[in-house]
């Protein structure tokens, strides 16, 4: 089928490839020229594992297509895919700017039955504004407008597109339901080649499919990622107490966790959680809430643990070294989680102003996001030190605070690394190691949660 995809984020450009790769024809707009001629040379503007290989395999096939003026292409398909950012206002409302653009855009140029499909996050009732705007600005093509929510979880996004969990759509048609069931069903049936998994073992095993009316998806949507980040604010408050008392929350979250009614997942104690989804979404949900008349203070709440976790970790810091200022303190990891370059609220660049704003000297290594965070710390970059390896950002620190926590630091050399740093403390902020182990390696070792 012919689908057009608006918007090549970190949404939109997985939902164009993955629908691509299942065996559609796929349009993506971007407003965004540079984006679009990266994209249509294949080059891909951010980094995703598989995303490079699934862009050359279906750019090849002539699969999909890129392009940066949209009202030309309004027609090329019956299906159209919202897939635009719709970030923060300063009160927290999600701006949906962009969304009513392109619904005027589709409205006025559409020649056709058009279904428009909600696939970036949006507040709920956002259909319901589409749809009223679709019939302010229309004509006399009919329409629907369905709700799609994406589930991608960063640095495994085309994997959790390719094998969901559960395929949502919120539809208030028998037709816009009859179309989505068609588009997917190669993943509702898993009966694509997987191009991630050789003898992939969900070839043939169904998917669940919900089919809700428009508003529940929305919900389904912000109450999904609403609760994952309530699970990492309220281990992360139990870590807190953890601190108090002397216990492990580690253990604790292990002990938790094997209750199925719980589940281990997104249990672990840490820094905080960042990214442009959980913050993003917890402050939509909490204004979307409010205007419709319920003060969301439990998310609220969610929030709070979670700034207090990240300043709970800087004072951590600064009471083991004591004077911050003049001090030289190494980084691991700038990405607001691993296997990502995204710093997008990431906890990292959090406490790193804060270190800065002390005098401190930061040296900082990243395997993917240094230029990202480049980019994002401008007014700092005087007192950063971007490194080219974790060893490098070790040498010569009065502390090692660890961010993120990515795989290649399990396995960082580190009788070398104590032997190169001015004092050997590493400050944990992902619980990466075990105390006992790190003691016996020779260093002071701070984590989160657990006894020092
Ligand atoms: C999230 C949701 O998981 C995904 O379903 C949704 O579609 C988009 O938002 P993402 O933001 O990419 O995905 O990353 P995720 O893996 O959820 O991690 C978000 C943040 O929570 C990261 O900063 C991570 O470090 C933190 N986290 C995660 C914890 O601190 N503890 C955990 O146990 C899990």
């Amino acid at each position: 089928m012919k689908i057009t995809v608006v918007g090549t984020g970190h949404v939109g450009l997985v939902v164009g490839l993955c629908f691509a790769e299942i065996g559609h024809e796929v349009g993506c707009h971007d407003t965004d020229t540079a984006k679009i001629e990266a994209l249509a040379r294949g080059v891909t503007p951010f980094y995703e594992p598989h995303m490079d290989r699934l862009l050359q395999r279906n750019s090849e096939r002539g699969r999909i297509r890129f392009f940066s003026d949209l009202e030309p292409h309004i027609n090329d398909a019956d299906v159209i895919f919202l897939c635009l950012g719709t970030p923060p206002l300063p009160n927290g409302e999600a701006d949906l700017s962009s969304v009513e653009k392109v619904t005027r855009q589709i409205a006025t140029h559409s020649r056709s039955y058009k279904l428009i499909v909600e696939k970036s996050t949006v507040p709920v009732l956002t259909g319901k504004r589409i749809h009223a705007t679709m019939q302010i600005y229309g004509g006399s093509a009919p329409f629907d407008v369905a709700s799609n929510p994406e589930f991608l979880s960063e640095g495994a996004a085309i994997h959790d597109f390719l094998h969901p969990q559960r395929t949502v759509i919120g539809v208030e048609s028998e037709r816009a339901e009859a179309l989505l069931r068609e588009i997917y069903d190669p993943i509702l049936r898993q009966s694509f080649d997987c191009p991630i998994h050789e003898g992939c073992e969900w070839k043939g095993r169904s998917t669940p499919l919900v089919v809700t009316n428009r508003n529940s998806a929305e919900i389904i949507k912000h109450a999904s990622n609403s609760f994952l980040a309530t699970k990492i604010s309220f281990i992360n408050a139990i870590a807190t107490l953890c601190e108090k008392v002397g216990a492990d929350v580690e253990q604790v979250a292990a002990g938790m966790g094997l209750d199925s009614r719980i589940g281990p997942s997104f249990l672990r104690a840490g820094i905080g959680f960042g990214g442009f989804c959980f913050p993003k979404d917890l402050q939509a949900f909490c204004h979307i809430a409010e205007k419709n008349g319920y003060d969301f203070r439990l998310l609220r709440e969610v929030e709070r643990i979670n700034q207090l976790q990240m300043e709970h970790f800087f004072q951590k810091i600064k009471n083991e070294v004591w004077v911050l200022k003049g001090k030289r303190i190494g980084a691991w990891g700038l990405a607001f989680k691993p296997d990502t370059d995204d710093v997008r609220f990431a906890p990292a660049l959090a406490v790193i102003e804060k270190l800065l704003a002390e005098g401190a000297t930061v040296a900082a290594y990243d395997p993917r996001a240094i230029k990202e965070a480049c980019a994002a710390l401008p007014s700092a970059s005087h007192r950063i030190v971007y490194c080219q390896s974790a060893e490098q950002a070790a040498s010569g620190a009065d502390a090692l605070v660890i961010f993120t926590e990515w795989q290649e630091f399990l396995c960082a050399d580190f009788a070398r690394i104590r032997e190169s740093m001015a004092r050997p403390l590493i400050i944990d902020g992902r619980n990466m190691f075990r105390p006992e182990e790190m003691r016996r390696r020779g260093f002071e070792y701070i984590s989160v949660g657990r006894p020092q």
